[in-house]
C-alpha cells in the first residue's frame, strides 16, 4: 500500500484543528522575520568582530597614552575601565596612563586649610603646599595600581618626567608650579618591554631633584609625542558627550554645521581648530579639544576624547567604527586643494621638463584653465610642489592624469598621497573605476594595486583620442561600492595601499 501523502496527513490534522491550523501558520510567518534578524544580528557580530580585529592588527604594539580625569576614578565604573585597559596590554598595546588629580588636589589642600593662589587658570604651588600635591598625585596613581593589581597587570609609578620651574611671571613667583622640560622615554620604554604600564603622576623633577607640579594635560601631551604613541585618549566625565549613531555635542559647542556631526564625531586638525576658533561654550571640553589639537599637530596621530564612565566607551572608540567620542586625526589630505587660476603657471613649470622627457602628456594654460576643477595641488608651506588631476570620462571611469612632482619633494609619498585622493573623489562621485595611461610609471602605479587593461577597456570618448604613436599602457583599479551604515573609517586604508 502507498503511504499516505503528506499533504492528506496534513489536510486530516488541520481539518481535525483548524485552531491548530492557524497557529502553525502564524509561527511560519513569524520564522521568517525572526530569523532576519538573527541573520542581520550575526551579521553586525561578525562585522564587529573583524573591525576589531582590523584595529587591532593596526595598532598592536604601538603606544597608547590615556589621560584619565580624577572623577572618572571615583566612577562605580571604573573597575570595568581598568579591565578594558588590562585587555588592551594584554592584547599586545603599550599602554601608558597619566592620571589627571586636579579634583584631588583641590581637596586635599582643602582638608588642610590651605588656599591656592592662581595665575590665570595655573595653580600657583607653594614650598607649603608642594607635599600636599605630591600626597595627592601619588594617592590618585596608587588608585590606578590597585585598579590594574586586580586584574594582574603590573604597573610601576615613576619619576618619568624632568621638569622645569616656570618662574617668575608677571612679577608672580609660581614657586614648584612647573611644565615638562623632557618626558625621560628610555625608562618608560624599558618598562613598556617588560609588558608593565607606566604611570606618570602630576610631578616632575628637575635636573636638581626639585619636584613640580606640572599639568597632567602638558605631560599626557609631550608623553604621546615623545614616545610616537599611536594614540592620545581623554577620559574625563561629562555626561551625554560623544558620539552614539549622531554628535551629541551641542552644549560643549561643537555648532551643529561641524563637519563632526556627519563624520560620525570625527574631526581633522583644521576643523578642531574653526570649532575653538568659534569660541562656543569653551569650558573643560575646548581644553581637551585644544589638547587634541596640539597632539595632533606634535605628530600624534589621533586623539579621541571619550567619557570615561560610559562602560565599554573605550574599547568601542578603539576597536570599531561606531566610535563612542571625539576623535581629531591628522588629515594626510589637508595639503592637498583645488587648483586655483594663480596656480597655472606653477604647474606648468612642474610638468614641462617631464612631459620635455616624455613621462606626460604636454599641457597648455588653456588647457588646464578649462579642467580646472579636475586639477588639485599638493602645498606645503604656501608653495605647490605636485598636481593631479581627475577627468571623468563617462561610463563610470575616470582618468587620473597630469600627475607630477617637483623633483626636490619626490618620495615624500606627494604622488601616493595625491592619488589616493583621487581615488576617494572618484568613488565619492559614484565611479567604478579609475584608470591611467602611462609610458613610464606603470611599475609605480602597479604598486599602487592598479593592473594592466586593454585599451579596448576604455571609454568610448577616451578610446576615440587614444594615441595609438604614444602607445602608452592602460592601468586601472576597480573602487569598491561605499559600505553604508557605520562611522565613515579613518583607519581603514583605501584599495591596495
Ligand atoms: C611618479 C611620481 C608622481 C611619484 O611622486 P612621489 O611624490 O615621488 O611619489 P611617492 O613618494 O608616493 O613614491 C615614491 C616611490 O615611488 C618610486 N617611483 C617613482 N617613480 C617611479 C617609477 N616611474 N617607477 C617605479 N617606481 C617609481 C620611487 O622610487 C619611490 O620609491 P621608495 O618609496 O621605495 O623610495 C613622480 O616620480 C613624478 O612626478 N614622476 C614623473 C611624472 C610621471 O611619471 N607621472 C605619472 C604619469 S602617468
Amino acid at each position: 500500500m502507498a503511504p499516505p501523502a503528506l499533504g492528506n496527513k496534513a489536510e486530516t490534522a488541520n481539518t481535525k484543528n483548524s485552531g491548530n491550523m492557524e497557529k502553525i501558520t502564524e509561527t511560519e510567518k513569524a520564522a521568517k522575520p525572526t530569523e532576519t534578524k538573527k541573520t542581520k544580528k550575526t551579521a553586525f557580530q561578525v562585522g564587529l568582530i573583524r573591525e576589531a580585529f582590523h584595529y587591532q592588527s593596526r595598532f598592536q604594539g604601538s603606544a597608547m597614552v590615556f589621560k584619565i580625569d580624577f572623577p572618572v576614578t571615583q566612577d562605580p565604573g571604573f573597575s570595568y575601565l581598568m579591565k578594558d585597559l588590562a585587555l588592551l596590554v594584554r592584547t599586545g598595546f603599550k599602554v601608558v596612563v597619566v592620571p589627571g588629580a586636579k579634583e584631588r588636589i583641590d581637596a586635599v589642600l582643602g582638608e588642610y586649610g590651605i588656599a591656592s593662589q592662581y595665575a590665570g587658570t595655573t595653580r600657583i604651588t607653594t614650598a607649603g603646599a608642594m607635599p600636599f600635591v605630591e600626597m595627592a598625585a601619588f594617592d590618585v596613581a596608587t588608585r590606578f595600581i590597585t585598579g590594574l593589581s586586580a586584574d594582574r597587570i603590573d604597573a610601576v609609578i615613576g619619576n618619568f618626567v624632568r621638569a622645569r620651574g616656570l618662574g617668575v611671571i608677571g612679577g608672580l613667583d609660581m614657586e614648584h608650579t612647573g611644565a615638562v622640560d623632557r618626558i625621560l622615554t628610555g625608562p618608560i620604554e624599558r618598562i613598556l618591554r617588560l609588558g608593565m604600564t607606566p604611570i606618570l603622576p602630576c610631578i616632575g623633577w628637575s635636573r636638581a631633584g626639585k619636584p613640580y607640579n606640572v599639568p597632567s594635560d602638558e605631560i599626557a601631551l609631550a608623553a604621546s609625542a615623545a614616545l610616537g604613541a599611536a594614540k592620545l585618549v581623554i577620559l574625563s566625565a561629562r555626561e551625554g558627550f560623544g558620539f552614539d549613531g549622531e554628535m551629541k555635542g551641542g552644549q560643549y559647542g561643537i555648532p551643529e554645521s561641524a563637519e563632526a556631526h556627519k563624520k560620525g564625531g570625527r574631526l581633522t586638525p583644521r576643523e578642531a581648530a574653526r570649532i575653538l576658533e568659534g569660541g562656543g561654550a569653551g569650558g573643560r571640553f575646548f581644553e581637551e579639544l585644544g589638547l587634541a589639537l596640539r597632539a595632533s599637530r606634535s605628530g600624534v596621530e589621533r586623539t579621541h576624547i571619550i567619557d570615561g564612565r560610559e562602560e565599554g566607551a573605550v574599547l568601542r572608540e578603539l576597536f570599531s567604527n561606531l566610535g563612542a567620542g571625539v576623535m581629531v586625526y591628522a588629515d594626510e589630505y589637508e595639503s592637498i586643494r583645488p587648483l586655483k587660476s594663480a596656480d597655472i603657471p606653477v604647474i606648468l613649470r612642474l610638468i614641462e621638463p617631464l612631459a620635455a622627457r616624455g613621462n606626460l602628456v604636454r599641457r597648455s594654460w588653456e588647457d588646464i584653465r578649462e579642467k580646472k576643477g579636475d586639477y588639485v595641488v599638493f602645498e606645503i608651506d604656501g608653495s605647490v610642489h605636485a598636481c593631479a588631476a581627475l577627468h571623468h570620462w563617462g561610463e563610470g571611469q575616470g582618468e587620473i592624469a597630469a600627475l607630477a612632482a617637483d623633483p626636490a619633494y619626490t618620495g615624500l609619498g606627494l604622488g601616493r598621497r595625491l592619488v589616493r585622493y583621487l581615488i576617494d573623489r572618484a568613488s565619492a562621485q559614484s565611479m567604478s573605476r579609475v584608470f591611467v595611461l602611462t609610458t613610464r610609471t606603470h611599475d609605480w602605479f602597479e604598486f599602487l594595486g592598479f593592473k594592466e587593461a586593454s585599451i579596448e577597456s576604455l571609454p568610448e570618448r577616451k578610446r576615440r583620442q587614444y594615441d595609438h604613436r604614444r602607445k602608452s599602457k592602460l592601468f586601472v583599479l576597480d573602487l569598491p561600492l561605499p559600505a553604508h551604515g557605520s562611522r565613515p573609517d579613518a583607519d581603514a586604508p583605501p584599495p591596495a595601499f
